[in-house]
């Protein structure tokens, strides 16, 4: 595997972690790695129980990213949605969700056995790539008063944003907790104005944030915050969430991954708004020199730091895209059916844009506008059927929890084993957002789909 992993060096990376194999680390921290990965001592601190050095660090990271408390979960921000939302509810309490939200958050609805609300279209009309916008939040928070908990995913995989301070002031009126998945947006506190807002600004209780996706920090990198409003008005406790960090966070912690945390902290305050400026235009610049068949993915609110390129009217295969990217040795973050998604690193140098922008104008779309134009209606009807299924009323068979950790059970009528109902996430891996939770039924619809996904080379889990 080692000798695997080092031959990735010499290829371009735009995709995370941030620090692109390194070259945005200094020398000195390289060198001290091996000597940072080191246990709890009276010299080294606590991460669980933050004193002296440790808490220094937990509070710069709070006032640098605007929060009354922060935590570094050494284990991933699949660890800290869990302490999230241990946090914040209790076994049984309800909580209002998306189905497609990243699977650490189906996984702690099941460990915690809470009740999940599933936002619906306010129109009818199914969400784009499963994401809600704030009107069938707040339409969801209107039919479930009762819920404790609200959780919105945002920015989204692909930048995108949603107005989260009209589900803050919501939630504030009716009692409940808002709860965010800022995974993708840990940078957005360097440069207010430029980047969209963070979702502790605009009155989030609770944010998890992977700082290694687009800070200069190690894999797997997250920051928890708390927000102070909410710790001075009683919303949240924090010491429930101390209490859960002790929980779910292994009891080894790393240091060498806190100390990358801390020094990306330091790098985000030191360098403010510029290094994202820079990328912005280098972002702009490449857009502005690619044919016009390829078109930028950005609507309003986007994180315009991230690079979404929709290539659909190429007539070309996910496959035909990725061979040019992957002989240039450019790696992108992900390439889906319509859309590749890169993520630029604060120091991304001009050279690497330059040979992403020969190599996507090497691409040339299919001749026949005839197959181009069937191409896109084959993209479209697999489109609708992955919004339609992200969008549907889930028809439960069992809770999450029954589903993934008890007995399983059979369809009574069918004898060849039928199982009653999804017993893991289903969902196309990556991005890995689910088109069914465990206990919801599962039908012919959910198998065409994997079906035609798998058939283009993209992995369904189950
Ligand atoms: C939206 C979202 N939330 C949470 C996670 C989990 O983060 P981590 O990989 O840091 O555990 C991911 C990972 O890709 C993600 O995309």
């Amino acid at each position: 595997m080692w000798s695997a992993l080092c031959r990735q060096a010499d290829r371009i990376s735009f995709h995370m972690p941030a620090h692109r194999q390194g070259r945005a680390f200094s020398r000195e921290w390289i060198d001290s790695l091996a000597r940072c990965d080191t246990t709890e001592l009276e010299r080294t601190g606590d991460l669980a129980d933050p004193s002296s050095h440790v808490r220094q660090a937990y509070d710069l990271a709070a006032a640098a990213f605007g929060a009354g408390e922060t935590w570094f979960i050494t284990t991933g921000t699949t660890t800290a949605i869990r302490i999230m939302l241990a946090g914040a509810l209790r076994e049984g309490d309800e909580i209002i969700i998306p189905r497609a939200v990243h699977m650490a958050a189906v996984h702690a609805v099941a460990i915690l056995s809470l009740n999940p609300r599933f936002v619906m279209p306010v129109d009818g009309r199914p969400f784009e790539d499963g994401q809600p916008d704030t009107a069938s939040f707040l339409a969801a928070m209107r039919d479930h008063p009762e819920a404790k908990a609200i959780y919105v995913t945002c920015p989204d995989y692909y930048g995108r944003t949603i107005d989260l301070r009209a589900i803050a002031t919501e939630a504030r009126r009716l009692g409940m907790i808002l709860l965010v998945d800022e995974a993708h947006g840990a940078h957005f506190a360097a440069a207010p104005g430029l980047l969209p807002p963070t979702a502790l600004s605009q009155g989030a209780d609770i944010v998890a944030q992977s700082a290694h996706k687009t800070l200069p920090a190690l894999t797997p990198s997250s920051l928890l915050h708390l927000s102070s409003e909410s710790i001075a008005d009683g919303r949240i406790c924090p010491r429930r969430v101390a209490a859960m960090v002790r929980v779910f966070q292994t009891s080894s912690p790393s240091f060498m991954i806190a100390a990358s945390i801390d020094l990306a902290r330091a790098a985000m305050s030191r360098e403010g708004a510029e290094p994202w400026r820079r990328i912005i235009e280098l972002n702009r610049k490449l857009t502005d020199a690619l044919p016009a068949h390829y078109r930028r993915v950005s609507p309003p609110g986007s994180d315009m730091s991230r690079l979404v390129i929709d290539y659909s009217q190429f007539g070309r295969s996910r496959e035909e895209m990725a061979f040019p990217l992957d002989r240039a040795r450019v790696d992108a973050e992900l390439i889906d059916h319509r859309r590749i998604v890169f993520i630029p690193a604060i120091d991304q140098p001009e050279d690497d844009y330059d040979r992403l922008t020969r190599t996507l104008c090497s691409v040339r779309p299919v001749e026949d506008v005839a197959l181009i134009e069937s191409h896109a209606r084959r993209l479209e009807e697999l489109e609708k059927m992955r919004d339609t299924l992200f969008s549907a009323r889930p028809l439960w068979q069992c809770t999450p929890r029954r589903a993934l950790f008890g007995e399983m059970q059979f369809e009574e009528d069918q004898g060849d084993g039928m199982l009653k109902y999804a017993t893991n996430v289903i969902a196309p891996y990556p991005p890995g957002m689910p088109i069914a939770w465990p206990g919801e039924r599962i039908d012919e619809r959910h198998a065409a789909y994997a079906r035609r996904m798998e058939e283009s080379g993209i992995a369904v889990r189950n």
